[in-house]
């Protein structure tokens, strides 16, 4: 291997021309390290504690929703299926229960390969025989996961300090991606993620991150494994939430359902619709309707208020 060395003016100006140096870099920082069950004893907890809780609190609305932003190549996003896979077949409750698991990240190239579900035999070493025969099949030298598991999951690339959120979550696992922010952006999250959570939703953390200052908005359900539990509370973090920078430039109003647009909407008391033009605020009922078509609100090109976005 040889190594040049260069000024950091010149490797700016190697960047400003050549815009496919830039593409790489931005793949280096991204640092898509994952696994099957990494910290399987955090995962074991998560089953045994978490998950088949949350299915018992859901036996009448037959249906979970899950969040787990930075995904990477989906073996997080997997995992967790496998276990909500497993806990469903345990309470007997496999069929008429719908778990959904939105699994996003920046990088586009790991969500292509997330939604092949495609992994090379070495996997065999974060996983028990067991599961790997039972969620797998073998192909060639490869393992794929099983129709079953990859259809609880929607892969899609999405930058989580910049993007609408989803909401109404019962668990998000952001695992191993708030180290790589700052502090900042990571407060900002903090928030957003009380915002996302249904009241009793339930947050997992890598190891080597935590909830920080956001000590009154979560309680501790494990500190060794990082999980939390949004408080109960009627004051909800969304005021710190800087919406702003999750704004979308422009959803085509016409294209969307409504009840699309209500999973898109940034604030709990407003719906924003947009089209390329204009933006409408109307507002919003948390019973999941539009209680109003008349504009009551605000009328104008919203995206000419909003501050410029972080980068
Ligand atoms: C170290 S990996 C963690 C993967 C997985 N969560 C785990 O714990 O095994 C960090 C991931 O975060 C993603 N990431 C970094 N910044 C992001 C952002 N702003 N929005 C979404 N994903 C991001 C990277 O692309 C990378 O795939």
């Amino acid at each position: 291997m040889c190594t040049i060395w260069v000024k950091t003016e010149q490797y700016v100006r190697f960047l400003q021309d050549n815009p496919q140096e830039v593409e790489l870099l931005f793949k280096e920082l991204l640092i898509g390290v994952t696994s099957f069950f990494r910290d399987p004893e955090a995962f074991e907890l998560l089953k045994k504690t978490i998950v088949l809780d949350i299915l018992k609190n859901n036996e009448n609305e037959r249906a979970v929703r899950v969040w787990i932003p930075g995904c990477s190549t989906g073996e997080e996003a997997y995992s967790i299926a496998i276990i909500f896979s497993e806990c469903l077949s345990k309470l007997r409750l496999k069929g008429d229960f719908k778990v959904q698991i939105f699994a996003t990240d920046i990088d586009k190239a790991a969500i292509d390969k997330a939604r092949q579900g495609l992994y090379p035999a070495n996997i065999a070493a974060d996983l028990s025989p067991e599961r790997l025969e039972h969620f797998f099949s073998k192909e060639d030298n490869k393992y794929q996961i099983n129709k079953d598991i990859r259809e609880m999951v929607v892969f899609a690339p999405h930058n989580v300090t910049m993007d609408p959120p989803f909401t109404r979550l019962d668990l998000i696992s952001c695992r191993n991606l708030l180290i790589y922010l700052t502090a900042e952006l990571q407060k900002k999250l903090m928030a957003l993620f009380h915002y996302s959570l249904m009241p009793d939703g339930i947050l997992f953390l890598g190891t080597s991150e935590t909830i920080g200052r956001f000590i009154d908005q979560f309680s501790t359900v494990d500190t060794k494994w990082k999980i939390y539990q949004r408080r109960h509370s009627e004051q909800t973090a969304a005021d710190t939430v800087d919406f702003a920078h999750f704004y979308r430039e422009a959803i085509p109003a016409g294209e969307l359902a409504l009840n699309k647009l209500l999973n898109w909407s940034p604030s709990p008391r407003w719906l924003i619709v947009c089209s390329l033009r204009t933006s409408l605020l109307l507002p919003y009922s948390s019973t999941n309707r539009v209680t109003s078509y008349t504009y009551t609100a605000e009328q104008g090109n919203i995206s000419n208020r909003l501050p410029a976005r972080p980068i």
